[in-house]
């Protein structure tokens, strides 16, 4: 697993200025990806700040994780009630590599991700919450470096059945592809495991299965410190999460709940 990406910009004190936004936007068309530090954890100023890519979408499922302060931002931290009704916005455990709103045609182009606290740092590695992504040019790239990955790629382009009954591939062609490698994927989180349950002979699953293997093979760990944000490209990056431990219970027998908190935004 690769372990670092580029050195981030740094969020200016004041009033985001053309100047800032013209570096970012720059990065990303460069990398896909871009990394800030510093920047403030206020809804007004992340939903701003993404307002110069797009326009910040609603979350498309329940309210459940929706921030009080603006229902583009989603807010993910531990919360044992919420987790217990099985809402992912408030799980701990990891997350594998997916994409945002993957249920949405056209794809929304941008994805974002702000550590507001990055919580207990001090697990082992792993188990930090540490973010994941995937530039899926080169778990494509992976896959066909044998004749079976090669034929599971072009598997990914066939229709399954999506968790809301629609039929969609994995793999989607883009209009400004760099090569044969550079394609668009749309996975939901826990599609592998619906496909297994409603589609388990069809020849997507298993190539999803070794798309999975091979994301987590070239995947790049960042540990976002509180401030950090992280945009990028919705189509070929995916992102997901090493574990996060929700809670501890001290020497006295309390429960300790983990302050992580991060909060994602997609623009469309
Ligand atoms: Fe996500």
């Amino acid at each position: 697993m690769a372990t670092s990406i580029s050195t981030p910009l740094i969020a200016p004190s004041g009033e985001f200025d053309s100047t800032f936004v013209t570096a970012a936007k720059s990065e990303l068309a460069n990398s896909g990806l871009v990394r800030i530090a510093h920047f403030p954890s206020t809804a007004h100023a992340f939903v701003g700040f993404l307002a110069a890519f797009g326009d910040p979408l609603p979350y498309y499922g329940d309210d459940a994780g929706t921030h009080p302060d603006h229902p583009a931002i989603w807010r993910v931290r531990y919360e044992p009630q919420a987790a217990e009704r099985g809402e992912i916005h408030a799980m701990a455990g990891p997350l594998e590599p997916h994409s945002s709103q993957s249920l949405r045609w056209p794809r929304p182009p941008f994805f974002s991700m702000l550590m507001v606290s990055s919580g207990w740092q001090d697990r082992p590695e792993g188990y930090n919450g540490e973010t994941l992504v995937v530039r899926w040019s080169d778990a494509v790239q992976l896959m066909r470096s044998d004749p079976a990955g090669a034929a599971a790629v072009r598997n990914l382009f066939t229709d399954v059945p999506f968790p809301d009954g629609i039929h969609r591939s994995i793999a989607y062609r883009l209009t400004n592809a760099a090569d044969a490698d550079d394609v668009g994927i749309r996975i939901k989180s826990g599609l592998l495991d619906h496909l297994r349950s409603t589609a388990a002979r069809h020849p997507a699953t298993s190539a999803l299965k070794r798309l999975s293997e091979a994301a987590a093979q070239v995947a790049t760990r960042v540990t976002l410190r509180s401030g950090d944000l992280l945009l990028l490209d919705n189509n070929r990056w995916g992102h997901g999460r090493e574990s996060v431990i929700g809670y501890e219970i001290d020497v006295g027998g309390a429960v300790k709940l983990n302050p992580r908190e991060l909060w994602s935004a997609t623009v469309g």
